[in-house]
């Protein structure tokens, strides 16, 4: 992230559109999952709502010194345990967890292959049945002004169900806003 960037994630007003606007938008019509992994916490916005919802929620983030901050954070929470990894190489068994979730850091991995296969790696270690969601960010010149020297891959709506789908989710479901894209899909049942 460059300097812009970090100051706004980690910001008070970003958390506050992340817990009372896009999480709850994300999980409008879904039960949350017992055992959730959350894919590119950053400074844990979304970290703070999505523990209130689950029994047992797991980060990770690819920023050692994010991972870090964040496991300093939550370091005496029962429910958060923060791990240092890559979304696109996750380091858990096949079926190791009821639901996955990711905000606002897909743009932040910088290809549609590596997209693809953070995808696919959340098919893989969400047990059958279970649901994979999330929002990003729509691109656009300014979004791209926003991000300069930083990685910045804009997700397409017109393509993320077919990606989804490639990847291994069923009953996948894209909705656009003026707050981003919000998708979600389940691994098929056994
Ligand atoms: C823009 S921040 C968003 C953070 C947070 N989810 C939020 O909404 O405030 C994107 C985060 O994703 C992390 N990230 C990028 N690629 C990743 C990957 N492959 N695996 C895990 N985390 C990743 C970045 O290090 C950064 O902390």
């Amino acid at each position: 992230m460059n300097d812009e960037h970090a100051q706004l994630c980690s910001s008070a007003q970003w958390a506050e559109h992340i817990q009372t606007e896009v999480v709850p938008w994300a999980m409008d019509a879904l039960a949350p999952p017992a055992l959730l992994l959350e894919i590119g916490p950053g400074y844990g916005a979304a970290t703070e709502v999505l523990r209130q919802r689950v029994q047992r929620l797991v980060a990770v983030e690819k920023d050692p010194e994010l991972a870090r901050r964040l496991q300093d954070r939550f370091a005496a929470d029962p429910v958060v345990d923060v791990q240092e990894g890559d979304g696109t190489q996750l380091p858990f068994p096949d079926h190791a967890f009821d639901g996955a979730t990711c905000f606002t850091m897909l743009h932040h991995v910088p290809s549609l292959e590596l997209q693809d296969r953070l995808f696919t790696e959340a098919a893989r270690v969400v047990r059958p049945g279970g649901v994979f969601f999330g929002v990003d960010s729509l691109g656009g010149p300014a979004f791209e002004a926003f991000h300069h020297d930083d990685v910045c891959v804009a997700v397409d709506p017109l393509t993320l169900a077919d990606r989804l789908t490639a990847a291994g989710f069923d009953d996948v479901d894209i909705a656009v806003l003026a707050m981003g894209v919000r998708f979600s899909g389940t691994v098929p049942a056994a």
